[in-house]
C-alpha cells in the first residue's frame, strides 16, 4: 500500500535527484550526529534510503565507511543513483532493493559496522519493526552500531500537536502502523543484544536512538 506522506510530492531535479523537504531539513543534524557515533570503518548499511539525500551526505562526511544504500521500492533507486552521481563519494555503492521488513537478511548483509535508518519505523507494524531491529542486530559485528532516526512517542505519548496528527494521519490509511514508543523500541534492541545508548534529542521533536552490539 502506498501511503501519504507529506514528503510525497518530492520534487525532481533535471539529473533526476529527488528532493524531499524532511531529508533537506534534517540532513545535517543526522550526519553530525553520526560522524560522532559510527564506527569509523566498516561496511555501512542505509535501510530505506528514499530519494538518496542521506545516502550522498554521509557517504561523504563517513569516507571510512563503505556505504550500501537500500530500499524497498525499487522506483527510489534511480534518484539514489542520481545523488551518488551528484557526491562523486568513491565510498557509496550502487543502491539496491531490499525489504527491512522481510526475514533473514540480517545474517546476509554481516559484517556491518553500522546499520542506518531514517524515518522508517513510524510507516511499519510493531511487528515489522521489531524485525528490523532485529535483522540489523544480526548484520552488525562486533562493535557495530544500529542507530535509528524519526518520530517516535515518548511514554506512549505523542511530544507536540503535528506529531498528534502526523501520527493519527498514518494509523488512519492503516491502524497497524503509527510512531513506536521509544522505550519500546529500546526494549526491542535490548532483546536482540543490543545495548542501546541513550536517546538523542534531534530538531522537530525526533530521536536518534542508538545502540551498540557489544565487542
Ligand atoms: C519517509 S521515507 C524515508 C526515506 C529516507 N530515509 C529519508 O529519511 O528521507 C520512507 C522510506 O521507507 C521505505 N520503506 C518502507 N517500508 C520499507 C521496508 N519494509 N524496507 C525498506 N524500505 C522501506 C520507503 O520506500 C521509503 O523510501
Amino acid at each position: 500500500m502506498s501511503l501519504r506522506l507529506p514528503d510525497s510530492g518530492a520534487a525532481v531535479l533535471p539529473d533526476g535527484r529527488r528532493v524531499a523537504p524532511s531529508a533537506t531539513r534534517n540532513a545535517e543534524a543526522i550526519r553530525d550526529v553520526l560522524v560522532a557515533a559510527a564506527p569509523a570503518r566498516g561496511r555501512a548499511l542505509e535501510l530505506a534510503s528514499g530519494t538518496g539525500q542521506h545516502a550522498a551526505i554521509l557517504a561523504q562526511a563517513l569516507p571510512g565507511l563503505d556505504w550500501q544504500p537500500t530500499d524497498r521500492d525499487p522506483d527510489n533507486l534511480a534518484s539514489i543513483a542520481a545523488w551518488a552521481a551528484w557526491s562523486g563519494a568513491a565510498n557509496l555503492r550502487p543502491a539496491r532493493v531490499l525489504d527491512a521488513g522481510s526475514a533473514g537478511w540480517g545474517r546476509a548483509e554481516a559484517p556491518c559496522a553500522l546499520v542506518l535508518a531514517v524515518n522508517l519505523l513510524h510507516l511499519v507494524s510493531a511487528e515489522v519493526a521489531q524485525r528490523v531491529v532485529a535483522e540489523a542486530a544480526a548484520a552488525l559485528a562486533p562493535g557495530g552500531v544500529l542507530a535509528v532516526y524519526g518520530p517516535f512517542l515518548r511514554d506512549g505519548r505523542t511530544t507536540s500537536d503535528g506529531d498528534a496528527a502526523f501520527d493519527a494521519a498514518l494509523r488512519a490509511q492503516d491502524p497497524a502502523i503509527g510512531y513506536k514508543d521509544a522505550a519500546w523500541v529500546q526494549g526491542r534492541m535490548t532483546a536482540a543484544g543490543l545495548a542501546p545508548r541513550a536517546p538523542v534529542a534531534m530538531p522537530a521533536n525526533n530521536l536518534f536512538l542508538i545502540a551498540d552490539r557489544p565487542g
